[in-house]
């Protein structure tokens, strides 16, 4: 057995006795902590804490290490609800084109966006998207994420689709870290379909839902609920066909307009609404009588130039608010939730506190991972985020350029930059 033991720890920050419920309204700007406080690890899972005052007298020596973390401040890992991080090639051309006037709808109706994407992803194979992926998250890991959930998407055809999840599979099955699957084939209409728009919503029903259940490849099903992609109808159609086989539901809802995804989501009892820009007042009434999570995705906000999600409006009406990296070729080139929560903080007016609970045990409530993950919970996984030395929390999302993460503990053991496949 391989025995942790860190000390001093300046602020040991979201610790939790039960950690299993969504944090909500006023609750969110409480962010439960020790100060001078230690932490006790058991091969990976967290088994104690307290104070310094309340030092545990060792009696065993053997296989303990002791860690001094005097002046860093600890952390739940990260858990990042919402990602597209299988994807082939980039696409900072699309990125140009915006700096010189064109709009994210108008490079999507000309051909790029989500079915540039597609068109590269159905010439890539397993292996190289596998390998890809796996960068992405060594660097997410060191960044602090320890939870992740992934999206299909890319693909937009029943081999493509097929194809993405596989390889999401591979990495749930040989990385260290929970991974959630979310087959998103309602990402686009592909360009084959565009004069039919029924026939391709119609494979997503017909085959490709069977085949995915059949093969268990998908935790969730989700749908980009947009003028121009999928209505609000088309996206309770779907979500409800994947209900069938046991898919919970999740959309990508009022990114662009007021869509009508919150309300589809919440009739399809979906465990989340992502985005949310724009969100109004009847919306957020529909999430306070739900059990619905609202996610923020501050990465693809920024990088589009969206108006900002009113998060601080739902907190105060009482809702939860999660925060997700939103990591994709197009919108959130980023997978950075240090950077997620410095935006939310400097932008949208949370608290410092606020975005940690959005962060982690919010986080992981979006992906159901609340049993093991989000908390400093005696049994959880000792998932942790060990900051460098700040002079308070509150430090981590002021000084938002600057990498703040000193160390990040999976499963138990220090990451050392590169996850080997287990
Ligand atoms: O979450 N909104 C839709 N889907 C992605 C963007 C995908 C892309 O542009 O490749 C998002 O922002
Ligand atoms: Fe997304």
């Amino acid at each position: 057995m391989h025995k942790i033991l860190i000390k001093n720890i300046q602020q040991l920050a979201q610790v939790r006795e039960v950690g299993r419920a969504p944090v909500k309204g006023e609750n969110m700007s409480e962010l439960p902590s020790i100060f001078d406080a230690w932490l006790a690890i058991e091969n990976d899972i967290i088994v104690g804490y307290g104070n310094m005052a309340d030092w545990p007298g060792i009696n065993d020596w053997s296989n303990l290490e002791v860690i001094d973390a005097s002046g860093k401040i600890i952390l739940p890992c990260y858990c990042d609800s919402h990602t597209h991080i299988v994807f082939a090639g980039t696409r900072e051309g699309e990125f140009v084109d915006r700096i010189n006037g064109l709009s994210y709808e108008e490079i999507a109706l000309r051909g790029g966006g989500i079915n540039n994407s597609a068109k590269k992803m159905q010439e890539a194979n397993e292996e190289q998207l596998y390998e890809d992926a796996l960068k992405r998250i060594n660097e997410m890991i060191s960044q602090g994420t320890g939870a992740i959930e992934i999206k299909s998407g890319y693909g937009l055809s029943f081999e493509s689709e097929l194809k993405m999840l596989s390889v999401i599979k591979k990495l749930k099955e040989t990385l260290p870290i929970p991974i959630k699957s979310t087959f998103l084939g309602a990402h686009a209409i592909p360009p084959a379909y565009k004069e039919n728009r029924e026939a391709y919503i119609n494979l997503i029903i017909n085959e490709m839902l069977p085949a995915i259940a059949k093969a268990q490849l998908a935790d969730y099903c989700d749908v980009f609920c947009e003028r121009n992609y999928f209505s609000p109808d088309e996206t309770l159609q779907i979500l409800m066909a994947a209900k069938k086989y046991g898919m919970i539901a999740k959309v990508h809802a009022e990114q662009l307009s007021n869509s009508g995804g919150v309300m589809a989501g919440i009739k399809a009892n979906a465990i989340s609404v992502d985005h949310l820009e724009y969100v109004g007042d009847a919306e957020i009434e529909a999430l306070l009588n739900s059990n619905t999570m609202p996610v923020i995705l501050p990465g693809a906000a920024f990088f589009l130039s969206l108006p900002n999600p009113p998060a601080k409006k739902m907190i105060a009406a009482g809702l939860p608010v999660a925060i997700a990296s939103d990591f994709n070729p197009g919108s959130s080139p980023s997978g950075n939730m240090n950077l997620m929560n410095a935006i939310a903080c400097i932008q949208y007016g949370l608290t410092p506190e606020q975005t940690v609970n959005a962060s982690t045990i919010n986080g992981a409530h979006a992906m159901g991972l609340t049993s093991h993950y989000g908390s400093i919970s005696i049994g959880k996984k000792a998932n942790i985020i060990i900051t460098r030395e700040v002079p308070s929390l509150a430090y981590l999302t002021y000084a938002f350029g600057s990498n703040l993460i000193d160390q990040v503990y999976i499963n138990g053991k220090l990451f050392n930059g590169s996850i080997l496949p287990v």
